[in-house]
C-alpha cells in the first residue's frame, strides 16, 4: 500500500502567469499501472512532463524513491517517456532506433547487442531489427518506440496517449499487450489517455483530471461505481441524473422527493433538508418493466418510475432504450438478453416503468448538469 515511489506534492505549473496544474498531489505506486484519464487540456501532457523532466517547476515538489528530482536534468532520470507520435528515426532501421539511447550513453558492442535484442523482444520484433519504420505497420512501429523506452530499463515508463493513432481493432489488441508487458516486467505504468473505456479496462488505479487539478484518484471500479463529483460521473461512463429534494436527513439515510413521490436513500451522506441533489444511475443499472411485469416485482412496486419509450436501439447482446420520465427527464437504460427473458421486446411510445435495485443510486451534490 503504502511502498510509493513517486511522491508529489503540491505541484503546480504555469505558462506565463496562467496555471495549467495546480495542487497536485500524487502517490505512484511500485508496479503499479496508474492512469491519467481527463479532456484535452486538463494538464495530462503536463503533468508527464514534469516528472519526465522536460517541463520545470512552478510549484510543489517530486520525490523518486525519496530523492528529490527536481535538480535532477531529464536525462539522468531513471524514466522514459513514449510519446503519441513514436518519434522514431525514419532513416535508422529498427535496431539503430533502439539502440540510440544506450550508445548516448556509452554502450557499446556485445553489452549493446544484448540489450537492444532482448528489449526487441520483450515487444516480440526480434524478427524485424533491419527493417526501417516505414516498412512497419502502425502497431509495429508502437512497439519500437515501447522497445526504446524499455532499453534503458527505467525505474518508470511514461506513456502519452501511446494508442490514439491506432485503429479501432489494433488499438484494442495493443491495449492487451501493453497491460501484460506492465504484468510481466512489474515496471511502473504511467499512461495518458482521454478514452475512459481504455483507463477503466487497463489500469489499477485511475486518476481523473479536470482543468488542472486532479478530481479523483481511486480504483477504476470505484471511479465508475461511486464517483465524487458530477464531472467524474459524466466523464467515465453514460449517467442518468435525477433530481429529487431532500425531505429530512437521518443517521442512515435521506428521505427524498424524487419524481414527485418519495423516495428513502440508504446512503449516510449529509446533504441540508430542503436542498437539491442528483441520482447519478448507470444505464445497466435500471430496468424497465412492463405493467403487466411490475405487477410480478411486488418490492419494486412502490418506487417504480412511470416512463414513456422514446427509441429502442438493437445493440446484438443488449438492447438501449431511451425513456422519459414524467418530469421530464429523460433517461438511457441498458437492458441485456439472457436465456430466462429472450423477449426484450419494446415499441416507442409505450408506457413502462422504471426501477434499479435498492441502494444503487450515487448521490451527488445538485449541479447545473447542462
Ligand atoms: N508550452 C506551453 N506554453 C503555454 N501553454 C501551454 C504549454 N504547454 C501546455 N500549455 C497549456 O496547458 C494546458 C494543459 O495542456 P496539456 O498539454 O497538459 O493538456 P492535455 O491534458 O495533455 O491535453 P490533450 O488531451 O489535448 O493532449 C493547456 O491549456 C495548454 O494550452
Ligand atoms: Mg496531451
Amino acid at each position: 500500500m503504502s511502498d510509493s515511489i513517486l511522491q508529489i506534492r503540491g505541484l503546480g505549473k504555469a505558462f506565463g502567469g496562467d496555471w495549467v496544474l495546480e495542487g497536485i498531489d500524487l502517490d505512484i505506486r511500485r508496479g503499479e499501472f496508474l492512469t491519467l484519464l481527463g479532456p484535452s487540456g486538463c494538464g495530462k501532457t503536463t503533468l508527464l512532463r514534469l516528472i519526465a523532466g522536460l517541463e520545470t517547476v512552478s510549484a510543489g515538489s517530486l520525490h523518486l524513491q525519496g530523492r528529490d528530482l527536481t535538480p535532477i536534468p531529464a536525462e539522468r532520470r531513471p524514466v522514459n517517456t513514449v510519446f503519441q507520435s513514436y518519434a522514431l528515426f525514419p532513416h535508422l532501421t529498427v535496431f539503430e532506433n533502439v539502440a540510440f539511447g544506450p550508445r548516448l550513453q556509452g554502450v557499446k558492442g556485445a553489452e549493446l547487442r544484448r540489450r537492444v535484442a532482448d528489449a526487441l523482444e520483450t515487444v516480440k520484433l526480434g524478427e524485424l531489427a533491419a527493417r526501417r519504420p516505414g516498412q512497419l505497420s502502425g502497431g509495429q512501429q508502437q512497439r519500437v518506440a515501447i522497445a526504446r523506452a524499455l532499453v534503458n530499463q527505467p525505474l518508470m515508463l511514461l506513456l502519452d496517449e501511446p494508442l490514439s493513432a491506432l485503429d479501432y481493432k489494433l488499438r484494442k489488441q495493443m491495449q492487451l499487450e501493453l497491460k501484460q508487458l506492465q504484468r510481466r516486467l512489474g515496471i511502473t505504468f504511467v499512461f495518458v489517455t482521454h478514452d475512459q473505456e481504455e483507463a477503466l479496462s487497463m489500469s489499477d488505479r485511475v486518476a481523473v483530471m479536470n482543468a488542472g487539478r486532479i478530481e479523483q484518484l481511486d480504483t477504476p471500479r470505484r471511479v465508475y461505481e461511486d464517483p465524487a463529483s458530477l464531472f467524474v460521473a459524466r466523464f467515465v461512463g453514460e449517467a442518468n441524473l435525477l433530481p429529487a429534494r431532500v425531505l429530512e436527513q437521518r443517521p442512515d439515510g435521506l428521505s427524498l422527493e424524487l419524481e414527485g413521490k418519495p423516495f428513502e436513500a440508504a446512503r449516510p451522506q449529509r446533504f441540508e433538508p430542503g436542498g437539491r441533489v442528483h441520482l447519478l444511475l448507470r444505464p445497466e443499472d435500471l430496468d424497465v418493466w412492463s405493467p403487466e411485469e411490475l405487477r410480478r416485482q411486488p418490492e419494486y412496486q412502490a418506487r417504480a418510475l412511470a416512463a414513456t419509450v422514446e427509441e429502442v436501439i438493437y445493440k446484438g447482446a443488449e438492447v438501449d432504450l431511451l425513456v422519459r420520465l414524467e418530469s421530464g427527464v429523460q433517461v438511457a437504460a441498458t437492458a441485456f438478453f439472457d436465456e430466462e427473458d429472450p423477449t426484450l421486446e419494446y415499441q416507442r411510445g409505450e408506457r413502462v416503468f422504471v426501477t434499479w435495485p435498492a441502494g444503487w443510486e450515487v448521490l451527488l451534490p445538485f449541479e447545473d448538469a447542462s
